[in-house]
């Protein structure tokens, strides 16, 4: 049976990409725990290190186990290949360093993930990269915004935190006017509610810690490319992909590979070279949780809708930062490009005074206090001191982020229970007691008294962090 699979399907989902393996064929995808392979000979490791011949050497640059998953994911986005990394971080940081380099320039959505705004305004910075924001909202802010040395166009298909939506044909066919590609990070939207290759995105990028995984366990990144940029077209901005390069024997890689070089350099140069690349053990896991991806996303968005409604009409709410909200200023883009839902990862500002932030969370009891997102379980966070604390007050002003915007990351608990966890604790702001409205203690507590669960909140950690994780 070949189960390569169009399209983002349940099929594909289970399947893709891999086919057991005589003798013993094993249904489920064996993890390849080693760190290299041996050569059938010494004219075969010749070839294979001067990259003519293809085959796993070592497995920082390539793992028949990580191999299965990157063949999904780029099933799944539709993509020609996709190249998996430790973590999202990675993925974003290998797609753009592949086309960008010192004295090179990205446009940016000025509503994307903070540890991306950190990468990009910090340590892209000192490698000499400049980066000018756009309002995702403005096309005109993108034209104006590119100048002879940008080399790519950065947004998230559905903005962590506030579900920021945008015209993602109008923004790509600005990229393609310009001559560079537009990488748009999938994260939260994954490719069951948004295929960013079919709206005129040309590389793809994912944490897939969030929801690809689905657990909450284990770190990892994608790259997919979608094979369509014609880097031949604009031979003097891609000098990497379209001149000869000493480092592969004088070769062109857009002659070797085609529309397959943007990702051969990825992983030859990039992945080879900073080894940020995902353990056989932790693409298992991933390909496990893959595998009840649509499932799972469903669920998600019906949280997402009952909990929608409730905030939008709560007193203690002044505004819910999801497109599916009536009047929300991008509802209309949400139905045109979202028939599945806009994510399940969101804002809402609470209608009080900042000091009441710490309190409103430390009284939510289903809620995690967590620096993650795209987990089974609610997830709550406070971007503001949190995901986006190193953002200045302009920038998270632009990014739509107050004092007082709380994100959620909705589970797949009972919706019931997530309404009433937020109702005990936005009670507490109107003043309303409305002790019927708290969620199950059975549910809520699971073991942990609550002081202890209060204690995890406010400041119990001990591990090395660096405040904007998720
Ligand atoms: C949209 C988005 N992109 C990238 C990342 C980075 O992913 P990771 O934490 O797997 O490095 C995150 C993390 O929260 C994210 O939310």
């Amino acid at each position: 049976m070949t189960t390569g699979g169009a399209g983002c399907t349940a099929t594909s989902q289970i399947h893709a990409g891999y086919e057991p393996q005589a003798p013993y064929r094993p249904v489920a995808v064996p993890i390849y725990q080693t760190a290299a392979y041996e050569f059938p000979d010494y004219a075969s490791a010749r070839r294979m290190f001067a990259l003519k011949e293809p085959g796993f050497t070592y497995t920082r640059t390539g793992n028949p186990t990580v191999a299965v998953l990157e063949q999904r994911i780029a099933a799944l986005d539709g993509g020609v290949a996709a190249l998996a990394t430790a973590t999202g971080q990675a993925a974003v940081s290998i797609a753009l360093l592949t086309l960008v380099r010192s004295g090179g320039h990205i446009v940016a959505s000025s509503k994307l993930y903070g540890g991306t705004v950190d990468l990009l305004t910090d340590t892209f910075k000192d490698f000499g990269i400049e980066v000018s924001f756009a309002d995702p909202a403005d096309v005109g802010a993108w034209a104006a915004a590119v100048r002879p040395q940008t080399r790519a166009f950065l947004t998230e298909s559905i903005g962590n935190p506030l579900a920021t939506l945008q015209d993602l044909p109008a923004i790509a066919e600005v990229a393609h006017g310009a001559g560079v590609p537009l990488v748009v990070d999938n994260t939260l939207a994954t490719p069951v509610l948004y295929r960013p290759l079919d709206h005129g995105a040309d590389i793809v990028v994912y944490s897939a810690t969030k929801f690809l995984g689905g657990h909450g366990t284990t770190l990892a990144g994608a790259v997919v490319d979608g094979g369509r940029f014609a880097f031949s077209a604009y031979p003097d901005k891609w000098p990497q992909l379209t001149r000869p390069k000493r480092r592969y024997g004088g070769e062109i890689l857009w002659e070797r590979h085609g529309h397959g070089a943007y990702l051969a350099l990825a992983r030859s140069k990039y992945l080879h070279d900073l080894g940020p690349s995902l353990a056989p053990a932790s693409a298992a896991q991933i390909l496990q949780g893959l595998e009840t991806l649509d499932i799972r996303v469903a669920r998600h968005a019906q949280n997402t809708q009952a909990v929608v409604r409730f905030l939008a009409g709560h007193p203690a709410v002044a505004a819910v930062h999801h497109p599916s909200v009536p009047g929300h200023p991008q509802a209309g883009l949400a139905v045109r490009d979202f028939p599945r839902g806009a994510g399940s990862v969101f804002s809402f500002d609470l209608a009080a005074d900042p000091g009441q932030v710490g309190p409103f969370i430390d009284r939510l009891r289903l809620f995690k206090l967590v620096a993650n997102v795209g987990d089974t379980r609610s997830l709550v966070a406070h971007p503001a001191a949190m995901t986006h604390c190193r953002l200045s007050r302009e920038q998270r002003a632009a990014a739509g982020i107050a004092e007082t915007t709380i994100r959620l990351s909705l589970g797949l608990e009972d919706a019931a229970d997530l309404v009433a966890d937020l109702a005990q604790a936005l009670a507490g702001l109107t003043g309303d007691t409305c002790p019927a409205a708290a969620p199950p203690a059975a549910v809520v507590h699971a073991g942990a008294p609550a002081e202890a669960h209060t204690g995890a909140h406010t400041g119990a950690h001990t591990g090395a962090h660096t405040g904007t994780e998720a």
